[in-house]
Formats: C-alpha cells, sequence, structure tokens
C-alpha cells in the first residue's frame, strides 16, 4: 500500500492503472469497521482501491469538532493496509485547498432537511470536498456508508445531475453488538454515555415496528440516554421529501446530542 499527500502524486500512481476498474472509498479517518466495510465492498468489485483520509474544514460549521475531530493517521494506515487498501490518498488543507476557491457547488432544498436545520454549510462542504476526489481519482465506483443517508441521496443526486460517470455504491450501517451505529464520534462519549447510546436504535426500530409513535419515542429517547433530540423524523427516501401515498421507501432518522456529542443514526425501509 502507498501513502500519497499530493494530487499530482496519486495521478500519477493512477496513470497507468486507469483501464482497470478503481474503488473510491473517501473518509475523515480514524477508521472504524463502518469504514473497513466500504472498503470490503470496494475490494470485491475494483481492482484498485483508493481511499481518502481527509478531515474537510469546509463541512464543519464555525462551532462544530474541526479542530479536535479525532484524528491518527498511522493507525489509519495500518487498518488500511490490512484491509487491502491499494493507495491512501491523505491531503493537507493546503493541498486541498490551495486558494479560497470561487466557484461553488451547493447541495439544494435536500441539505436543508434533517441535520442540513443544525448544520446548514455541511453538506455544501461535503458535496465541495467530494466532487474535488471524484475529479482527483476519478473512480468506477465510489462507497458511501448508510449511516449518513441524507449524505448518500445528496451525492447520489449530485452525481446525477452533474453527469459524474461513476456508480455510487450504498454500503450497510455497521453496528456494535448492543445496537449502536459505529461512528468515528464514539469516541467522545464517556462510560456511562456510551452505556445509554444504544437506546437511539431500540427506538428507532420500535417506530418502525409500529410500536410507538415518533412523538412517544422522542421522549423515550431523551429519558434514556440523557440526551436531547435535534431531529427525529421520518422522510421519503432518497427524495427527503415528506412522505406521501406513492413514496416507496421511508427514512427514519435521528440526531441525538448527547453531551457535546452529536449522533445520528437511521433505518430505511421499503413500504409495503
Ligand atoms: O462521510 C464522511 O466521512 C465525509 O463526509 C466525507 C464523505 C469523507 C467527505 O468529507
Amino acid at each position: 500500500m502507498k501513502v500519497l499527500t499530493t494530487i499530482e502524486a496519486l495521478r500519477a500512481e493512477l496513470a497507468p492503472l486507469r483501464k482497470q476498474s478503481i474503488g473510491l472509498v473517501p473518509t475523515m479517518g480514524y477508521l472504524h469497521e463502518g469504514h473497513l466495510a466500504l472498503v470490503a465492498a470496494a475490494k470485491q468489485a475494483n481492482a484498485i482501491v483508493v481511499m481518502s483520509i481527509f478531515v474537510n474544514p469546509t463541512q464543519f460549521g464555525p462551532n462544530e469538532d474541526f479542530e479536535s475531530y479525532p484524528r491518527d493517521l498511522a493507525r489509519d494506515c495500518q487498518l488500511a493496509e490490512q484491509a487491502g487498501v491499494t493507495f491512501v490518498f491523505a491531503p493537507n488543507v493546503e493541498e486541498m485547498y490551495p486558494t479560497q476557491g470561487s466557484v461553488v457547488v451547493q447541495a439544494g432544498a435536500m441539505a436543508r432537511e434533517l441535520c442540513g436545520k443544525s448544520r446548514p454549510t455541511h453538506f455544501d462542504g461535503v458535496v465541495q470536498v467530494v466532487a474535488k476526489l471524484f475529479n482527483i481519482v476519478q473512480p468506477t465506483r465510489a462507497y458511501f456508508g448508510q449511516k449518513d443517508a441524507q449524505q448518500l441521496a445528496i451525492i447520489e443526486t449530485m452525481v446525477r445531475d452533474f453527469n459524474f460517470p461513476i456508480e455510487i455504491c450504498p454500503v450497510a450501517i455497521v453496528r456494535e453488538a448492543d445496537g449502536l451505529a459505529k461512528s468515528s464520534r464514539n469516541v467522545y462519549l464517556t462510560e456511562e454515555q456510551r452505556a445509554k447510546a444504544p437506546a437511539i436504535f431500540k427506538e428507532l426500530t420500535s417506530i418502525q415496528q409500529g410500536q410507538q409513535t415518533i412523538a412517544e419515542a422522542r421522549i423515550a429517547i431523551e429519558q434514556a440516554t440523557g440526551g436531547k433530540i435535534d431531529y427525529l423524523t421520518q422522510l421519503s427516501y432518497p427524495d427527503l421529501a415528506d412522505p406521501t401515498a406513492s413514496t416507496k421507501h421511508l427514512v427514519l432518522a435521528v440526531a441525538v446530542f448527547i453531551g457535546k456529542t452529536r449522533l445520528i443514526d437511521n433505518i430505511i425501509w421499503e413500504v409495503v
């Protein structure tokens, strides 16, 4: 496995390999099993796997955790190598954003729902960096976790609207044994908070199974976790609109602040 920090070096490595399929796994590092599931899916379908590791400043709001976001490139590279990644692309901020940039990509109306309500600039930053990564790597396929269901829906829309010749491959949420969705942010939780956090998925499941209403689950989650719900809502998927009689897929999505840690989770299912 090679670790490259410049766009030029990565492109030079990829140039002679372009006839082979390239799978891109974009990450912000601090890898966990969720990321490794993306790599496993990428390895299955592609000859070359590129993992980007870049904590993207443009997707963090002014009072968010950009500075404190967990980072450990040496450990990430070890895990990536064990998982079978061909190239890690780990640029610094200057390499990705050498200029302020005056042309912007905007995530649009879908970015104003769910996480967009409390993170109004987040998805503009995500589509900016993902569009750059797509142009830098020019992969055959790119892999995204369903845990970030809104991100996945917006990226699929960007690929469609901007004609990126890339197949977007969603990968199912990877959970801890007690149901908590794996996330780099789980390390922020205290032992007590971590013990309570599985209530989020438990209550989501009970709404989906018709055992309680969203309003009831909202109270149950806040009581069980000691946290504060940012949102708990059900929308059509992937268009993220209010469900109608013709809606085929639903996403039940939640964001909860447990202390200062904001955790998200969701269930996507087919309406029968
Ligand atoms: O999901 C993430 O880790 C990030 O939002 C992504 C897609 C790597 C863009 O920075």
